[in-house]
């Protein structure tokens, strides 16, 4: 047998039939870190998916009505580069959704689509792909790293996109700090999100979000919550997208006032993340009270820091 004739037949001893994937939903930005921050969060949808003849989707839960079920779905998507990437012809596969990441919030829905699709075909071809492959692809598909880092990678993730590939790292976060998240009853797509966004910024902006990130990464390895007061701020991405989002300034002024150290933009919203030290069901009351009051509907959650990252579980 050739060596290459060697390698096909160890990489297909390896296939399975059957995977399931656990993805985190994650919380881009993180105030000042646009692109490059990300935190996985302890709230999850799950892949199942097996190899057949042509391409069946089932959903469940957020987007079961109107997300894709055919080529177009982004997990089948997903998969399908897996498979190119690793050289394989892609036949077709059934694919059982649970989606409890609601979709278009800044919650990193899509993602996860993404990052469930890779794994999940890796998985299925007996992981010809190494989670730096994994990553690459993850972050060209979806147009940045941010998210999808922590979706591959778990914990509060700084990635930095170098000509075609990310270097991400995985960073611990302090235990006794929990995250917030108001979910608003609406979406907001991310590409208008960030087509608000300038070609360019001042000086002191860049400045100003340097400086403030820097002090974030900090206080996270020091456990230092008091300096998040200033460390979230932004210049960069939040004062343009203000204005799709005419609850903030309510519910941030809630949020702090009820104990929260900070509030931000989740992504690229609609979504808001309070970061808490001890008071999450005063600030999630207060956060979900001041949305009402501004005349949206929605609610707010208490989550922890998910530090696993996507998993994949032979079934
Ligand atoms: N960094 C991205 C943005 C995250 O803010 O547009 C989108 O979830």
């Amino acid at each position: 047998m050739s060596r290459q004739g060697a390698v096909t037949a160890s990489l297909d001893d390896r296939r399975v039939s059957r995977v399931h994937v656990r993805i985190p939903a994650t919380s881009a930005n993180l105030g000042p870190g646009f692109d490059a921050l990300g935190l996985a969060l302890s709230l999850f949808n799950e892949v199942t998916v097996q190899e057949s003849r042509g391409v069946r989707v089932s959903i469940v839960g957020y987007g079961a009505d109107d997300l894709p079920t055919g080529d177009e779905n982004v997990v089948v998507r997903g998969i399908r580069l897996a498979y190119e990437a690793a050289g394989r012809p892609f036949n077709g596969a059934e694919i059982s959704c649970v989606n409890r990441i609601p979709s278009s919030r800044g919650l990193g829905s899509s993602a996860a689509a993404w990052v469930g699709g890779l794994c999940a075909g890796n998985a299925l071809l007996g992981a010809p792909l190494d989670r730096q492959t994994l990553l690459d692809l993850a972050t060209a598909a979806e147009g940045h790293p941010d998210n999808v880092s922590a979706a591959l990678l778990g914990g509060l993730t700084v990635a930095c996109v170098d000509g075609g590939s990310v270097r991400a790292l995985s960073l611990p976060v302090p235990r006794r700090w929990r995250w917030v998240v108001l979910v608003p009853d609406t979406t907001s797509p991310t590409t208008e999100a960030r087509a608000l966004l300038p070609a360019s910024v001042p000086r002191a902006d860049a400045v100003f979000n340097v400086q403030r990130v820097a002090l974030l990464l900090a206080a996270l390895q020091r456990d230092a919550p008091d300096a998040l007061g200033v460390a979230l701020d932004d210049r960069l991405h939040q004062p343009y997208r203000a204005r799709l989002f005419p609850w903030m300034p309510r519910v941030v002024a809630a949020a702090r006032h009820a104990g929260a150290l900070g509030c931000v933009l989740s992504g690229a919203g609609p979504s808001l993340l309070a970061i808490v030290v001890d008071e999450s069901d005063r600030v999630s009351a207060a956060m979900t009270a001041a949305l009402h009051e501004a005349g949206f509907p929605g609610s707010a959650r208490a989550f922890d820091v998910d530090v696993a990252g996507a998993q994949s579980r032979v079934d």
